[in-house]
């Protein structure tokens, strides 16, 4: 084994997937989640992926007790990968504490009780969301911080500033901040993917749940944007390809004298996809047209903006390689599995 590895989160959605990678890849893991916007049966979907059950604790990691009692449990942890969040922009302007205690609270806990457990190193699952409405496309590490739109970028602006501010202050970690743009898909094997409570807020699990019926249309928010089409362009990046990217910092962290004591890449495929050619490429991909309207804007959304993926490249060694014909396929392939399971 390469060693323990702590994933907070990691019965959610990128969560599960990086547990697959990080297991495939021969790390021992932990998760904590509590369970607020996942289920405990997650866990069966990544047995049945990678042959191992991880260890699961259920628990928040609010509350520092708790991660005191599994740093007490599960001694030798080397590092953490920190996916505990709130994430629904929406819902953090309309909750702004909720967030700001959640996603903060749980970061400075788990900083706090690295060095005495000698832990070495925290992956943390920042967003391109920190470059706000971009000067110029693609971004770049180095493209200017924005403004956040809403408390959930702004809990991510904080998470990355207090990061730097700790391991400055002499702290003995090292940290990979992970700016993700925005994940879709699921595992190929359609034992895990996205499954958000409620009415889905993001595009791909919406526009599914609409393809099967569960949902009678998609509302495509504004065709009237500065783009080829008018529709607002995203970098769209295949779960399983973000999954990995976490193994390559993981390595690059433990492994590698030449790492920094903090690292910033861009997670993404490099390419700008519009939402209209998004759902052109899953009615290609699938053979299944998908009912929409053209409805005004969605308060808050970024006009256009990818990345630019060089660093991660050349640094990590890593590259998003999976189309988005075959990511709209895994998507498809889960929402029918939804369906057998008589789930949605
Ligand atoms: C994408 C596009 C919508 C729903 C996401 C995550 C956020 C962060 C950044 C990681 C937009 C349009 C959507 C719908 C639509 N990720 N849309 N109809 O807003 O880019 O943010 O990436 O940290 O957590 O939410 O993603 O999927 O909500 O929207 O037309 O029903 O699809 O207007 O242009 P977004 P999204």
């Amino acid at each position: 084994m390469k060693g323990r590895i702590l994933v907070t989160g990691g019965t959610g959605y990128i969560g599960s997937h990086t547990t697959v990678e990080l297991q495939n890849a021969g790390y021992e893991v932990i998760i904590i989640d509590n369970l607020s916007n996942s289920n405990e049966n997650v866990l069966d979907g990544i047995e049945r992926i990678s042959g191992i059950r991880p260890h699961f604790v259920k628990g928040d990691c609010t509350d520092i007790d708790c991660l005191k009692k599994l740093f007490a449990e599960y001694c030798g942890i080397k590092g953490i990968i920190n996916f505990a969040a709130c994430k629904a922009v929406g819902e953090s302007v309309q909750k702004p504490l909720q967030y700001y205690r959640n996603n903060l609270n749980t970061l400075y806990n788990l900083l706090e009780l690295m060095p005495e457990n000698d832990v070495k190193c925290i992956v943390l699952s920042s967003s391109c969301t920190v470059y706000g409405e971009p000067d110029e496309n693609p971004v770049t590490e180095n493209s200017p911080i924005k403004k956040a739109t809403s408390p959930y970028g702004n809990t991510k602006q904080i998470a990355e500033e207090v990061i730097a501010d700790y391991i400055n202050s002499g702290a003995p970690i090292k940290s990979t901040l992970l700016r993700y743009f925005n994940p879709v898909g699921a595992h190929p094997s359609a034992e895990i993917g996205e499954l958000p409570n409620g009415v889905p807020q993001n595009l791909v699990p919406f526009l599914t749940q609409t393809a099967i019926g569960v949902r009678s249309e998609l509302s495509v928010f504004g065709n009237d944007y500065n783009t080829p089409d008018g529709s607002c362009i995203r970098d769209f990046i295949n779960v399983v390809d973000l999954a990995k990217a976490h193994v390559c910092a993981l390595d690059r962290m433990l492994e590698n004298d030449d790492c920094e004591s903090l690292e910033t890449y861009n997670l993404g495929t490099g390419n700008g996809v519009s939402v209209l050619e998004l759902i052109n490429a899953f009615e290609k991909a699938t053979g299944v047209k998908v009912p929409y309207k053209i409805v005004g804007r969605r308060a808050g959304d970024i006009e256009k903006v990818w990345g630019d993926t060089t660093k991660a490249n050349e640094i990590l060694g890593w590259k998003a390689c999976i189309s988005i014909e075959e990511t709209m396929r895994t998507a498809w392939n889960w929402q029918l599995k939804l369906r057998e399971r008589g789930i949605m």
